[in-house]
C-alpha cells in the first residue's frame, strides 16, 4: 500500500473535459452544483424526488427511508413497482422500433432487437418460467454465455417477480453447485453452449455437472439454444427454451411488487471460502442505476452504448441488464474475446456500430494496449465520445493510452468506483464537468456520502494519510443483507465506528482538491483482472486436492490482470526440491480451474514445509506477500513460531 501511495501521490497532470463534450452534456456545471445542494440540505429529500421523477411507480410510496433497524435500511418501503416494466413497457410509445440490443457473436453474426422485440420476447419467457411453476420470490440461476437471451432472461424473471442470480458462465460446475444450493433455486436458465476465444463452451454439460452433485431445489433446467452442438436433455427436468415459450402468449401483466422485494443476488467472494450472497432490492437499486446511467455515462437518444462487462458480474447488471433499459438507449452486446480473430476486435465494433460510449475494465485496457497501436489506429474511432473504466485503479500509463490512442484526446474518461454490494457508481466524475487525473475516480456523487477515514471514524484530512473508505449514510441502491446470513452483513459491512458507516472494505487516500485515489483492499481479496477473489477460497481448493496439507495464497502484482495469485503449499508428502515442482505446480493450478473457474489459476506455486504463523497459530500473510513479490523481509519476524522457515519460502534452500 505505501508503495502505491508513492506513485499515486507523484501523479499530477489533470485534464480538463472537451469543450465540444462539455457544452453537449446533460449535466452542467450548474446543475451538479445545485445537486449536490439539493442532496446536501435534505438527503431523503434528494433521493425521493429523484425516486418520483425517474420511476414508473404501480403505488407511489410515501416513506422514503426506513432506518428503524440499522444496518437494515430500507427504501421506498411502501411503494410499489415493477423493474421490467420500467425497462420495457415504458418506452412501447415513444421508442417501439429504436434498436435496444444489438448482438454481435463471436462468429460475427449479428441480430438487432428492438425495445418492442425485448418486450415480446420477455414477456414470452416469463410466461414459461410461470408454466413451469416459477412464482414472485422464487430463484432461478441464470448460467449462460453472453448474449442478449442472458438478459432477457434477467427481465423475465423481473416481470414475475422472481429473483435472478447469475452465475458466470467461466464459473465451474462444483461453483454453480453451490449457488444453487446456497439459493435453493428452483430453475436453472443455460444454453446449449456459447463460444469464447475461438471454443466452444460446454455450458449445458456444466449444469449437468452441478446437479449431478444433488441440488434438491432444483426442478426445472432451461436450455436456449445457441450453438446446436449436442446435448444431454434429461427427461422431465430440462425444456429447451423454444418449446417452453411456443405456446406462450405474447403479453405478460408486469407483477406488481414492493419496492424492497429482492431483484437478484449475486454471489462475490470475500475472506471466507465461502461466496456471499448480496442481495438487491428493487427500487433503490434501479433508481442508482438510472441516475448513474444519466449522469455518469451522460446517457442521450443517439448514443450507441457498449459496456464489455459479462452479465456474471455486477458491471454487466446495472449497465448492461438495467440502466440502459431503463433509460431506453441503444447497446452494444458482443459475445466473444476481444483477441478473436485479433487485437483490433473491439475497436471494429466500434467502428462497425457507431459506439459512442465505450465502457470496460482496466485489465482490458492494459491487455490491448500490448498489442501495439496498430490495432486501434487501422479502425475509425471517431464516434467514440466518452470511456469509462471499472473495476480496479487504472494506472496512469494505461490511462494515458486510453484517453491518445482510443479516445483521441478528446473523449473523457470516467473512472468510476463501486463494488457488487453499492449497486451503482458512488465515486465518479461527471463527463463535461469534472477535471480529470489518471488514476483518480474522482469525487463521490451527489447523494453518496463517502469519505476516507481513521480507524476511530474521523476523516482523514492529510493528503498523505491512507485509510478506510466509507459510506456514512445509506443510499438507495446499498445491498440489503447477505441471502440468509443477516449476521454476516453486519459483520462484513458495519464492524468498526459503532456501526455507523459502511466499510467498504478498500482502503484510499484523497488529495487536496478532494479527489479519492484507491489503493486496494483491506481483506484478503484478491482482484484479479477486475475480479475478485478471495484468498480463502483459492486455498480451500488447494486443500480439497488430495496431495496438499496446507496452503497460503497471497496477491501479487500483474502487468496485465492488476493482481495475480501466488500460492505457497504445504504437501502431506515431502517438498520438492528447491521448492518447485513444474509438473505438481501444473496439476494444482488445473485443479483449482475446476473447483472454481480458470480465472482462479494461480501464477506460480511454490512449496514448503510449513507456512510462517505466530505463535498463536495466524499466517502472517504480509510477509507471504513480500516474499512473493520477491522484495527483503523487513520488519520484525521474531514473533514467527519458525523463523527459518524465511528461507525457505524464498527459495534460498
Ligand atoms: C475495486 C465492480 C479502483 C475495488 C463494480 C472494489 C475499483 C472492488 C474501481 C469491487 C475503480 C472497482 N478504481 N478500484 N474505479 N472499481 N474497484 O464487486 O477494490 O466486482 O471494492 O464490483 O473492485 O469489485 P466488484
Amino acid at each position: 500500500m505505501a508503495e502505491n501511495l508513492e506513485s499515486v501521490l507523484k501523479e499530477n497532470r489533470v485534464f480538463e473535459p472537451d469543450p465540444a463534450f462539455a457544452r453537449a452534456a446533460r449535466i452542467q456545471p450548474a446543475d451538479l452544483e445545485e445537486l449536490y445542494r439539493r442532496a446536501e440540505a435534505d438527503h431523503e429529500g434528494f433521493w425521493a424526488e429523484l425516486a418520483r421523477s425517474e420511476l414508473d411507480w404501480q403505488k407511489p410510496f410515501t416513506q422514503t427511508l426506513d432506518s428503524s433497524d440499522p444496518p437494515f435500511f430500507q427504501w421506498f418501503t411502501d411503494g410499489e413497482l415493477n423493474v421490467s416494466a420500467n425497462c420495457l413497457d415504458r418506452h412501447l410509445d415513444t421508442r417501439g422500433d429504436k434498436t435496444a440490443i444489438l448482438f454481435e457473436g463471436e462468429n460475427g453474426d449479428v441480430h438487432r432487437y428492438t425495445y418492442r422485440d425485448m418486450y415480446r420476447e420477455v414477456c414470452l419467457f416469463a410466461n414459461a418460467l410461470k408454466a413451469k411453476g416459477v412464482e414472485h420470490g422464487d430463484r432461478v440461476i441464470i448460467y449462460m454465455p453472453m448474449i442478449p437471451q442472458a438478459v432477457i432472461a434477467m427481465q423475465a424473471c423481473a416481470r414475475i417477480g422472481a429473483i435472478h442470480s447469475v452465475v458466470f458462465g467461466g464459473f465451474s460446475a462444483d461453483a454453480l453447485r453451490d449457488r444453487i444450493n446456497d439459493s435453493q433455486a428452483k430453475a436453472v436458465v443455460t444454453a446449449d453452449g456459447g463460444t469464447r476465444g475461438g471454443k466452444l463452451q460446454a455450458t449445458k454439460k456444466g449444469v449437468d455437472d452441478a446437479l449431478a452433485g444433488g441440488c434438491e431445489s432444483l426442478e426445472t433446467v432451461f436450455v436456449y439454444q445457441r450453438t446446436g452442438n449436442d446435448v444431454d436433455m434429461q427427461s422431465g427436468r430440462d425444456v429447451w427454451w423454444h418449446d417452453a415459450v411456443a405456446d406462450q402468449p405474447e403479453e405478460c401483466e408486469p407483477a406488481r411488487v414492493n419496492a424492497e422485494h429482492p431483484l437478484f443476488l449475486l454471489y462475490t467472494s470475500g475472506s471466507t471460502g465461502k461466496p456471499k450472497g448480496i442481495q438487491h432490492a428493487s427500487a433503490g437499486y434501479l433508481l442508482n442505476a438510472v441516475c448513474t446511467t444519466k449522469w455518469v455515462f451522460d446517457i442521450q437518444d443517439e448514443d450507441v452504448f457498449w459496456c464489455t462487462a459479462d452479465v456474471g458480474w455486477v458491471t454487466g447488471h446495472t449497465y448492461v441488464a438495467y440502466g440502459p433499459m431503463a433509460c431506453g438507449a441503444t447497446q452494444i452486446i458482443y459475445e466473444g474475446a476481444p483477441t478473436v480473430p485479433d487485437g483490433g476486435r473491439f475497436w471494429k465494433i466500434c467502428q462497425d456500430h457507431g459506439v459512442t460510449i465505450f465502457y470496460t475494465a482496466p485489465t482490458a485496457i492494459r491487455a490491448l494496449m500490448k498489442l501495439g497501436d496498430e490495432f486501434p489506429q487501422s479502425y475509425d474511432l471517431s464516434s467514440l465520445r466518452l470511456l469509462g473504466t471499472v473495476g480496479e485503479p487504472i494506472n496512469p500509463e494505461a490511462w494515458m493510452w486510453y484517453y491518445s490512442v482510443i479516445g483521441g484526446e478528446r473523449c473523457p474518461i470516467v473512472d468510476t468506483w463501486w463494488q457488487t454490494e453499492t449497486g451503482a457508481h458512488m465515486i465518479a466524475p461527471l463527463p463535461g464537468v469534472t477535471t480529470m487525473k489518471p488514476g483518480s475516480c474522482t469525487r463521490p456523487l451527489p447523494g453518496i456520502a463517502a469519505d476516507v477515514v481513521d480507524e476511530d471514524g474521523n476523516s482523514i484530512t492529510n493528503p498523505e494519510q491512507g485509510g478506510y473508505l466509507v459510506v456514512k449514510k445509506p443510499w438507495p441502491s446499498m445491498l440489503r443483507t447477505i441471502w440468509q446470513n443477516p449476521q454476516r452483513y453486519k459483520d462484513t459491512y458495519w464492524p468498526m465506528f459503532d456501526g455507523r458507516f459502511y466499510l467498504a472494505g478498500d482502503s484510499a487516500h484523497k488529495d487536496d482538491d478532494g479527489y479519492f485515489w484507491i489503493m486496494g483492499r483491506i481483506d484478503d481479496v484478491v482482484n484479479v483482472s477486475g475480479h475478485r477473489l478471495g484468498t480463502m477460497e483459492v486455498e480451500s481448493a488447494l486443500v480439497a486436492h488430495p496431495q496438499v496439507a496446507e496452503s497460503a495464497v497471497v496477491g501479487i502484482p500483474h502487468d496485465v490482470k492488476g493482481e495475480g495469485i501466488f500460492a505457497f503449499v504445504v504437501l502431506k508428502g515431502e517438498r520438492p526440491e528447491g521448492g518447485i515442482d513444474e509438473a505438481l505446480s501444473k496439476e494444482l493450478t488445473d485443479w483449482v480451474a475446476k473447483q472454481i473457474g480458470p480465472i482462479a489459476k494461480p501464477e506460480a506455486i511454490r512449496f514448503a514445509d510449513n507456512l510462517p504463523k505466530t505463535r498463536s497459530g495466524k499466517i502472517m500473510r504480509r510477509l507471504l506477500r513480500s516474499v512473493a513479490k520477491g522484495d527483503e523481509i523487513e520488519g520484525d519476524t521474531s514473533t514467527l513460531e519458525n523463523p527459518a522457515i524465511i528461507d525457505q519460502l524464498q527459495g534460498k534452500i
